[in-house]
């Protein structure tokens, strides 16, 4: 259970991957090492043009199995690699594909072992995911762009392009997309749309509350288990925004971000989208207490040696807030409170959920889990509450989006 918890997302999961020829071969070695480390088996497969860019040794490397490249290769029995390969994999991802092995590809060719192989796949069983790489007048091109959508129309997930400087010197679209920004579609594809057609809000991090222009209170929150929510909102189907206090994480893939620095500016940004929303998760250590009044200048040591008295006000308590709006309390927002105690987490977690208002509340003892890559959490609903064990906060993200899609069902039905 322990081990299962910290698995990757891959885990258990078994991928072709097909290298074609161009520049973005050189990314395909970070990509497979990122697919590898994130659970899944890879066999590459490899056009001879691919082998012209990156060399079968490095890949093989970094699978951990000989690569394939020649369709008369001898090392299968009955001498059908095509056949045995492509029947094993849950998935086929061509990164780079070349602009001529996509038009290959589209004709039914099967020139070379990877095209045969994508011929040959079963169509209903193993989904061929394309990330096209190549320059940006080559991808412009009308045969290009007419080849994208029929591919896509006979069944092939297209895995967007990227824009910006390429290897010829160019500017433009047509780039592949990046190792981590690949797996996260690569994850994303294969999990399960539990959140489709939801609109998920997000807090996450810490609020920073201002005493003068160079000082101010803030807490330890690292932000990582809402960014963690955000990108298993999204990998599960919904429309995500994420309302972050200052944090330096980058954004997960697909998730709309708004950056806030003050309790005051987190609820301002929150509730307007809130008031849109379908669900939202309050993952923020917003600040309590803001100073009363914000020095304009620094304030400085005096004389006497007096410390300044600060004054405080209480800020608003945006989950509650929002807890308590007509769309929530009609059940059209789905609310959930999360709550970092120090002691008598699973009485603390209860209470706080009837406090708040919220249907569910996510306990966890912090603050040792502070800036942490796992967790152990406390569901508390109104039947009771559930232990998820200490797992890595994406794991955890991944469990918590499950159980909130089946509450949605549940209410729904
Ligand atoms: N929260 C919020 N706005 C605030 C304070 C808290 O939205 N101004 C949310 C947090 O994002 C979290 C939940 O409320 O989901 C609980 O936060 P916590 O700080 O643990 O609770 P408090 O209300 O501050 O309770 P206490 O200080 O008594 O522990």
């Amino acid at each position: 259970m322990e081990q299962e918890a910290y698995a990757g997302p891959l885990s258990g999961r078994h991928l072709v991957l097909g290298l074609s020829g161009g520049i973005a071969c050189y990314k395909a070695a970070e990509f497979c090492r990122a697919l590898v480390k994130a659970g899944a088996s890879v066999q590459v497969v490899m056009t001879p043009s691919a082998c012209q860019f990156i060399t079968p040794v490095t890949l093989q490397a970094l699978s951990g199995r000989t690569v394939f490249t020649d369709a008369w290769d001898a090392r299968e029995g009955n001498s059908m690699a095509h056949i045995n390969l492509s029947r094993q994999a849950d998935a086929i991802v061509v990164a780079p594909a070349s602009a001529d092995f996509m038009a290959r590809l589209l004709h039914g060719r099967a020139d070379d072992l990877l095209s045969l192989m994508c011929l040959a796949r079963p169509l209903g069983r193993v989904p061929l995911l394309l990330a096209p790489a190549m320059n940006r007048e080559m991808y412009a091109h009308p045969a290009t762009q007419r080849n994208l959508e029929q591919l896509r129309a006979d069944g092939a997930r297209v895995l967007g392009v990227g824009a910006g400087d390429q290897a010829c010197g160019e500017t433009g679209d047509g780039r592949m997309l990046e190792p981590q920004e690949l797996l996260e579609e690569v994850v994303a594809f294969f999990t399960p749309k539990v959140l489709a057609g939801q609109r998920v809000v997000v807090t996450a991090g810490p609020t920073y509350e201002a005493i003068d222009p160079v000082r101010g209170i803030t807490n330890l929150s690292s932000g990582k288990m809402g960014f963690a929510l955000a990108q298993a909102a999204w990998r599960a189907g919904a429309q995500v925004t994420l309302v972050a206090g200052p944090v330096s994480l980058p954004t997960p893939r697909g998730v709309q971000r708004v950056d806030v620095q003050s309790a005051q500016a987190m609820w301002q940004a929150t509730e307007p989208l809130a008031a849109q929303a379908s669900v939202f998760i309050a993952a923020a250590a917003v600040a309590d207490w803001r100073p009363a009044q914000v020095a304009g200048q620094k304030i400085k040591k005096t004389a006497d040696g007096q410390a300044p008295a600060l004054e405080f006000v209480q800020n608003t308590d945006i989950l509650a807030s929002i807890a308590r709006s007509d769309r929530a309390r009609s059940g059209q927002l789905y609310c959930v409170g999360f709550a970092a105690e120090s002691q008598d987490l699973l009485n603390q977690a209860r209470e706080k959920r009837v406090r708040k208002g919220v249907p569910l509340l996510v306990g966890n003892l912090g603050p040792q889990t502070f800036g942490r890559d796992d967790n152990a959490l406390i569901v508390v609903d109104a039947a009771g509450s559930e232990e998820l064990p200490r797992a890595s906060k994406a794991a955890l993200a991944t469990r918590l989006i499950e159980r909130i899609a089946l509450e949605l069902k549940k209410a729904a039905s």
